[in-house]
């Protein structure tokens, strides 16, 4: 009898020997998985909230859908049409969540394959709290039940919260709902909306595609603490941002937040400055304004394809600060096919000439390069690379150099 326990013992310990390095390699995997492979340029698409904030309805969508078809902006690359916060309803007694019965009466897969048929793609918000920052339910504890639901409803991004999450760890929060998308068997771009509390860009690279490193943007050009005491100006989220353009590539990118050019707050040069420079630091370009009702110049801003596609540069580079001198700044982004975009910044309330020198822009010396102006449209001809422009009182001129 001693025997036949022995034996049973031993078989046990055998079979979990043989478990122990399957063990230790899946305990590895949550500290490194393989990135989704989605979103290898930063995501473009549009938001409710900047513009509707909680005042988001299934009509709202739809028109807005309907409009990025119309006005060359899907064509232009805006692919994602994101719900924010304060589309939930309750949960389901068996823990499903449902949409705000009022606002949504179609209910979201109805919406989703909306979106889809205008040739979009459709994108959700969650928390990883109890609640959102809306107040409405959050996914904690429904990770895997909330994954599969925007899944089965044919979701295509989710934009990830991170209020009410009392002492929760914002790694392990969101690696759960990372998992949790994988597991829905769905390809979900996952934006990470922690706001750079916790550092995401030091361990988001592979379960994020892209973190939110600032607090929330205001519709301002550079009035510190203006709004409420988590918004920022343009220039403390660029501030903010900038340092950080070594931790951005493709699939895993440092979120400067949803645009807001088009929602009456700043001037069109400043709207200029701020989607260049977004571009300039490669964040997601996600459109805030109300869509369908967009005037001209909104419209000629959202939809500068050369601006648009030193953002999408499949080099991936952000760029970044190379000379600040008071308020006038030179900023450098690597580009494919060795080409360089070259912006100058105005801070400043008075028109200044500000001045790239070869050098700043990583030119060798004496070597030629075609110069273009992206905002005026124009070959600005062949130079030695160094570029010198007087930029207007919080504008920017911006470039492409190229060999
Ligand atoms: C936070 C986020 C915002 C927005 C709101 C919604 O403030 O940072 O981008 O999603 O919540 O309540």
């Amino acid at each position: 009898m001693a025997r036949i326990v022995r034996l049973v013992l031993w078989l046990a310990l055998a079979a979990n020997l043989v478990g122990v390095p399957a063990l230790a390699e899946s305990t590895q995997e949550v500290v490194a998985k393989a990135p989704n492979g989605l979103a290898q340029t930063p995501p473009m698409g549009w938001n409710s909230w900047n513009k509707f904030a909680c005042n988001v309805n299934e009509q709202t969508v739809r028109e807005t859908a309907d409009a990025m078809a119309a006005s060359g902006m899907r064509d232009a690359g805006y692919q994602y049409v994101v719900i924010d916060d304060c589309w939930q309803g309750p949960r389901s007694a068996d823990g499903f969540i449902t949409a705000d019965p009022q606002k949504f009466p179609s209910g979201i897969k109805a919406l989703a394959d909306y979106v889809h048929s205008k040739g979009l793609k459709f994108g959700i918000y969650s928390d990883a709290g109890r609640l959102t920052c809306g107040g409405r339910p959050g996914s904690q504890g429904h990770e895997y039940q909330d994954a599969l639901t925007y899944a089965r409803w044919g979701a295509d991004y989710l934009k990830y919260d991170w209020c009410s999450t009392g002492d929760r760890n914002a790694q392990e929060a969101y690696a759960v709902m990372a998992d949790a998308l994988r597991a829905s068997g769905r390809a979900i771009v996952f934006s990470m909306c922690e706001w750079g509390t916790a550092k995401p860009w030091l361990w988001a690279k592979n379960t994020g595609n892209s973190w939110r490193t600032t607090g929330d943007i205001a519709d301002d050009f550079d009035t510190p603490h203006k709004g409420r005491e988590w918004e920022h100006p343009v220039t403390t989220i660029v501030d903010l941002n900038e340092p950080l353009w070594s931790y951005a590539g493709p699939g895993h990118w440092n979120d400067a937040d949803m645009l807001e050019v088009g929602n009456g707050g700043m001037t069109p040069a400043e709207y200029r400055s701020h989607f260049s420079l977004w571009a300039m630091m490669a964040s997601p370009l996600i459109a805030g304004n109300d869509v369908a009702h967009m005037d001209e110049t909104t419209r000629s801003i959202l939809l500068n394809r050369e601006v648009i596609a030193v953002d999408q540069d499949p080099l991936g580079n952000q760029g970044h600060r190379v000379a600040k001198d008071g308020n006038s700044e030179v900023w450098v982004k690597a580009l494919t096919g060795g080409g360089m975009a070259v912006l100058l910044f105005n801070r400043g309330a008075t028109p200044a000439t500000i001045r790239a020198t070869a050098e700043q822009i990583g030119w060798p010396a004496g070597a030629h390069a075609r110069v273009r102006d992206v905002w005026a449209h124009k070959d600005v001809g062949r130079s030695a690379a160094s570029i010198q422009t007087t930029v207007e009182p919080h504008g920017v001129a911006m470039f492409i150099v190229q060999p």
